[in-house]
């Protein structure tokens, strides 16, 4: 089930890179999610009622995924803990498999991924189908093993990704993700509008790819190392930033929480290191506004993206303002597009980065 894109239309067309055109078609994901989830009057359709019953026995929910998949469960927790008020973990599928944590009484599993085949997470749900507690997948690539051999599955409708740097499967996660959160529990929000309102503005951030040309080529051109910074759902944003940016570009790029930069990481901040702050929280912005100052008067160049509401004269970017909950749909758009464009003006393959696979098919 493909909305607006043809399944069958893994052609570049006019886009040099797979990359390019994935990072651009995350509007149409977000509008072909609605659609697929959502009825006319915005109620959620085509998530079984099963799913909701199970998930609401479970007294905890367990995600566990790898790579980008991963950090889209970082983003999820906040949905499923605030929405539906069940404690939610997300863990490493590697980790996971070979040394299982204890569980609650009444676990439910989640499982993310791109393609539905990574061996980590495979190895994870056979152990927790041999011990008998119920799963969900959530996949780009429809009849996977994950898919398969979960109990419940829902598909993300991203098309398509080539590129090994995931980028509209992750927003297209971070979308199913909410949407169940949603459906199980109540997140006092018109979704499905606000889902609209993201689509769009996502277009807006992708029109804008020559600003992020810029900033790429100006803070990156030379540089070995940067960092990407933010609280709360920023952090969970920065490490998949970090990820994009170091996988492609082969920048050394640290993502983390910003609170930490005094208990270490500062220490690496040198004359015209780069750092990105991510600013779309309104809770945190103050102390993020300060930890920016301070990696500032150690020498660092900050590239600041925020929230419009929450901007200051002499950010980089300013990102339109949606429902604060949703702003990691919208603040990871950036931080595809600077990998992107510095992985160019390295003149490096965008879409083929050295060492790595699209899919992770051994342990
Ligand atoms: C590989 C890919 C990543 C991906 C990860 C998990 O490392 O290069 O982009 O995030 O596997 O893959 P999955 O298909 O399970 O999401």
């Amino acid at each position: 089930f493909y909305l607006d894109i043809d399944a069958s239309e893994t052609d570049k067309g006019v886009y040099p890179y797979y990359m390019l055109k994935e990072v651009d078609e995350q509007a149409i994901v977000a509008r072909t999610l609605s659609q697929y989830y959502f009825d006319d009057n915005g109620q959620v359709i085509n998530i079984d009622q099963s799913i909701i019953d199970r998930i609401k026995q479970a007294d905890r929910l367990y995600i566990v995924a790898a790579g980008t998949s991963y950090h889209a469960g970082l983003v999820g927790k906040r949905y499923f803990e605030q929405w539906t008020g069940k404690p939610t973990e997300v863990h490493i599928s590697s980790e996971f498999a070979y040394d299982q944590p204890l569980l609650s009484k009444k676990p439910f599993f989640i499982f993310l991924s791109q393609s539905g085949e990574t061996a980590d997470s495979r190895e994870v749900l056979d152990n927790v189908v041999k011990q008998g507690y119920p799963s969900l997948t959530m996949a780009n690539v429809l009849n996977s093993t994950l898919t398969r051999e979960a109990d419940f599955a829902l598909p993300l409708l991203a098309g398509p990704e080539i590129a090994v740097a995931s980028t509209k499967a992750y927003t297209a996660q971070v979308i199913v993700e909410a949407i169940l959160a949603h459906a199980i529990g109540d997140s006092g929000l018109d979704l499905k509008h606000e889902l609209a309102k993201v689509a769009v503005e996502m277009q807006v951030i992708t029109d804008q790819k020559d600003q992020f040309k810029v900033i790429a080529e100006d803070a990156l051109h030379d540089r070995h190392s940067a960092f990407y910074i933010g609280r709360g759902l920023d952090a969970a944003v920065a490490v998949e930033s970090a990820l994009k940016l170091k996988e492609i570009s082969y920048v050394q790029t640290e993502g983390f929480a910003a609170g930490e930069l005094k208990h270490g990481t500062i220490s690496l901040i040198e004359d015209g290191t780069p750092v990105f702050a991510l600013l779309t929280q309104s809770k945190t912005a103050g102390l993020v506004r300060g930890e920016i100052s301070q990696v500032a008067a150690r020498g660092a160049n900050t590239i600041v993206i925020a929230s419009q509401s929450l901007a200051k004269p002499g950010d980089a970017y300013l990102l339109p303002d949606v429902n604060e909950l949703l702003m990691p749909l919208l603040a990871v758009i950036p931080t595809q597009l600077i990998a992107y464009y510095a992985t160019l003006d390295r003149g490096l393959d965008v879409d083929r980065p050295r060492n790595l696979a699209k899919s992770v098919t051994v342990q």
